[in-house]
Formats: structure tokens, sequence, C-alpha cells
């Protein structure tokens, strides 16, 4: 689902590097801590956005799969670094339905990429979808976000689609899917395109 607009900022991001300030903590999101961190996790993933989704999205996702969302925090003062938001629902277009779990957003603070917070935060999201017995993790990046690309493929995603055209910016998109259990392969092939959210930007 969500991407880059400024597609060219990938390979060339401006931004300062800083090294990591010490071991940051990675938490589970919960329902307590929405007045907390919801502004925060709005704010990480609209800065890359090119129309920030509303609040009803992220509480679409955080009310009903809160536990698949995990949080970097910066450990001097609990500020939020990195965030992935997941789903997981029975898909059933597929001739044996599947339990797929979906990666719908991930943001890392700009200044703290290229140190694997997004790689912990996705094997934490991997891990708990596993646990839940998810068939399948799928996920939708733009085509030209190297760091995305790269970072899904090192974890064993595969391409499984391009998707032309898919943004409003007119970028396409490759669908990445990660398979956690053997499945019907045909029908793994080709999942359709995501089944709730429409391309919201
Ligand atoms: C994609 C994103 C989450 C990666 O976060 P991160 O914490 O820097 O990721 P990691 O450090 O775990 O790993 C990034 C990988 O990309 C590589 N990378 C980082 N910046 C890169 C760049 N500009 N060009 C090419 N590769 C790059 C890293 O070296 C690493 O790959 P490697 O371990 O194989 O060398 C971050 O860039 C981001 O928030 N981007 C904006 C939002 C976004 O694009 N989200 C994904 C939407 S699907």
């Amino acid at each position: 689902m969500a991407t880059v607009d400024k597609s060219t900022a990938h390979s060339a991001d401006p931004s300062p590097r800083a090294e990591l300030p010490g071991q940051l903590d990675y938490i589970q999101y919960e329902h307590s801590l929405e007045a907390q961190y919801l502004p925060a996790i709005r704010a990480l993933i609209s800065k890359d956005l090119s129309e920030p989704y509303s609040i009803y999205v992220y509480r679409y996702f955080l009310y009903q799969w809160g536990h698949l969302c995990f949080m970097a925090l910066n450990p001097t003062d609990s500020s939020l670094i990195g965030v992935v938001i997941c789903k997981l629902e029975r898909h059933a277009s597929h001739s044996a339905p599947t339990l797929r779990g979906y990666i719908a957003m991930l943001a890392v603070a700009a200044t703290y990429r290229g140190h694997g917070v997004a790689t912990a935060l996705v094997k934490m999201a991997i891990d708990a979808m596993a646990e839940r017995d998810a068939d399948e993790i799928v996920l939708e990046t733009e085509e030209t976000n190297t760091p995305a690309m790269r970072l899904y493929e090192r974890l064993g995603f595969l391409r499984s689609k391009k998707l032309h055209r898919y943004y409003l910016n007119g970028n396409s998109a490759y669908r990445l899917v990660l398979l956690l259990k053997p499945v019907d392969v045909d029908a793994a092939a080709d999942p359709e395109p995501d089944e709730c959210l429409p391309v919201l930007r």
C-alpha cells in the first residue's frame, strides 16, 4: 500500500545520517499508546507521501491488528524512529484460501536509515504473522524504491507481479510475496491486488 511519492529521494536522500542513539527499544503497539504515538506514526509515514492517509486508515489497521504493528523508539526520550504496520486476513480468491499477511506501511526516520532498523521491524512483523499461522505475506512497493526492494528481497520476498502505473504519480510497483508455507504454486504465483484498500494517493 504505502509508498513514497518522491521517488527520486530513494537514491539521493539528502538527509544527514546519524549514528543510532544506542540500543533502540522495539515495542509492539497497543491501544493505550495511541495518544502518545499515533501522531508521530502519522507524521513519520506521511513525510514520504504526497497525500497523507487520513487518521481512519491508521485506525483501520491499528484497531484490528495493533499486535502486528511494531515501533522502534529512541532509548533516550522514547521518540519514534521507525514503524511497521500490517494486517492478517483470510484471503479467499485462491482455490485454497490462504491466511495472508500484508505489510501496509513501513518507515524509518531519515536520519537513522541504513542501520538495519527497518530490517528489524519487518522481521518482527514476519515473526508475529508466522506465529499466527500466516501462509504468506505480501506487499507492494514502488519499483524505484531501491532501499525497500533490497530490504525485502534480502529477507526472502520474491517479485510476484509488476503493477504498471500502480500509483497516482504514474510509477509502477512490484508486488512482493514471502511464502511461509508450501502453497498451491499456481495460486501463489499471481496474487490478486490488495483485497482491502484502494490506492489512497
Ligand atoms: C525503506 C526504509 C524503511 C528502509 O529503512 P532502513 O532502516 O534504512 O533499512 P535497513 O537499514 O534495515 O536496510 C536498508 C537496505 O537498503 C540499503 N539502502 C539504504 N539506503 C539505500 C539507498 N539510498 N540506495 C540503495 N540502497 C540503500 C541498505 O544498505 C540496506 O541494504 P543492505 O543491508 O542489503 O545493504 C527507509 O528508507 C524509509 O523509511 N523510506 C521511506 C518510506 C518507504 O519507502 N517505505 C517503504 C514503502 S514499501
